[in-house]
């Protein structure tokens, strides 16, 4: 823990002195005031991680300086020192935000305690400002974490779409954040300060889907007991967002194909036109030109919607996002569960690394919440608090089947299969397919992957040689002979 910046406000010279020793002895940058005006005005004058006041005070009282402390910054902490006997007021302060109060007399210990724990929660909140600052600063837009080069190139196309009014189709895996890109282009376009309007067009039958999108006028059918607005025209000014656009049916197909080129349509069951100014933001997880080609999504919509498109990458193609998403996730699932976890203990990371989050971000961002709330470690997560099967092989203790660790995720082969070898064998072979996977995931880079592998240059390249893996590329000039 840095040293916190604290001011200590005691009209009692000898008190006030002990304190001020005790807290620069273990490195705090202490200034001290005897009166509840004078401890105000440094609190104006420069910030205080945490403020310490005995509340009766000549001047201002305690709460006087507490409500000041928190009133120039809500960040700052306040503890309170309060006479025996006198506990509603230490009540009163921690409900105008003191972090904890203490009663007179104690032991400097008690004090020094709860000093740790505020110096815990400021080291905590400055991490997740660095990492706040350095994350939108450098690899984010919108949210979006990414700092993989081909995400880079998603993150500044994004950019660029977000300020046309061009129809875009994002393209992804389940979980790789397409919603999220859809969000980033409303928000960072023209269209933000109108509604963005979402349909899930796998959730709904071919009639109900029609209705929701265009509206239906009263009697159109069964149940349609008044007029009903669609989404489309809610949508008016703003953005609507069609998801999962590859599993409608070739009536909607057709009613979609004629909205984009008229930019006009009537309400089922309805003659009036109606005439919206819609921004179409498209996403699916299908192969749409497949679909086309195999006669299931019309070809001339897919034009229509193929304008602009984003492809999100799986995130076992981006192997530098994983971290820094996981991160990300511990900081803010830590804060939000106010657990004090750090980071990931350097198993975990590798685990990570070797994992093919068939998944993608979602999977992590569940594994990294179920870590932090269920984790026994409080200080790092283990890779045993990321794997959902207490007897996981390669998380710990017995073979189990279905964790993404211990079955597909790691050789699509499940355990149990693999024919029964000498340990020396299965070593070997374990050892050719991970070095092959890295080298396929750092798309050959062979200086990369002997970092992440942990070996120099020339021992991957033996080893290579020896399992006949093929020559792969090097930044730094040829192959190595
Ligand atoms: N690059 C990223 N940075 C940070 N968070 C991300 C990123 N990508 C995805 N996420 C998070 O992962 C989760 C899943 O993202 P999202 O719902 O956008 O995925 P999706 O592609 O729409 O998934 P599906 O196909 O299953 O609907 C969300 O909580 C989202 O915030
Ligand atoms: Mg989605």
């Amino acid at each position: 823990m840095k040293g916190l910046r604290i001011l200590l406000v005691d009209d009692e010279p000898l008190m006030r002195l002990s304190m001020v020793d005790a807290l620069e002895t273990i490195g705090h940058d202490v200034e001290a005031s005897a009166s509840g005006t004078e401890g105000i005005d440094a609190i104006r004058q420069r910030p205080f991680d945490l403020v310490i006041t005995d509340l009766r005070l000549p001047g201002a009282d305690g709460l006087t300086v507490l409500t000041a402390a928190k009133k120039q910054s809500p960040h700052t902490e306040v503890m309170v020192i309060t006479a025996h006997g006198s506990v509603e007021t230490a009540v009163g302060a921690m409900k105008l935000g003191a972090f904890d109060y203490i009663t007179k007399p104690f032991q400097m210990d008690e004090l020094l305690l709860i000093v740790e724990r505020v110096g815990r929660v400021v080291t905590l909140r400055r991490e997740n400002q660095d990492l706040k600052a350095v994350l939108e600063d450098k690899f984010s837009f919108g949210g979006i974490l990414g700092a993989n080069n081909q995400m880079r190139a998603v993150l500044e196309k994004i950019k660029l779409v977000a300020g046309t009014d061009s129809t875009t189709l994002i393209l992804g895996e389940s979980g790789t954040g397409k919603e999220l890109v859809a969000n980033a282009i409303h928000q960072n376009s023209a269209r933000s300060h109108y509604p963005l309007i979402k349909v899930s067009c796998a959730a709904l039958p071919e009639t109900l889907l029609e209705a929701e999108l265009f509206g239906h006028e009263k009697g159109a059918f069964t149940g349609a007991v008044r007029q009903r607005r669609g989404r489309f025209e809610l949508a008016h000014r703003g953005t609507l967002f069609l998801d999962e656009i590859g599993e409608i049916s070739p009536v909607v197909q057709v009613k979609l194909l004629r909205v984009l080129q008229e930019r006009q349509f009537e309400r089922v069951g309805g003659n009036d036109r109606i005439d919206v100014d819609v921004r179409l933001v498209c996403a699916t997880q299908k192969d749409l030109r497949k679909e086309v080609s195999q006669g299931r999504f019309r070809e001339d919509l897919f034009y229509r919607l193929n304008v602009v498109h984003v492809v999100i990458p799986p995130l076992r193609q981006r192997q530098e996002d994983i971290m820094i998403i996981a991160e990300h996730v511990l900081k803010m699932c830590s804060s939000k569960m106010n657990k004090m976890v750090k980071g990931f203990s350097t198993a975990a990371r590798e685990l990570f690394l070797r994992y093919s989050f068939p998944g993608n971000v979602r999977e992590l961002e569940n594994m990294v919440e179920r870590a932090v709330a269920l984790g026994r470690d409080r200080e790092a997560i283990q890779p045993s608090d990321l794997c959902g099967f207490q007897s996981c092989p390669f998380t710990g203790g017995l073979p189990q089947e279905s964790c993404g660790f211990c079955s597909e995720g790691l050789t699509g082969q499940k355990r149990e299969e693999r024919p029964l070898t000498s340990l020396a064998t299965a070593r070997e072979q374990f050892e050719r397919e991970y070095i092959v996977s890295v080298l396929e995931r750092v798309e050959g880079s062979r200086t990369t992957a002997s970092k992440i592998l942990g070996l120099s240059r020339k021992t991957l390249w033996e080893k290579c040689k020896r399992y006949g893996i093929p020559s792969a590329r090097d930044e730094s000039g040829g192959e190595e002979e």
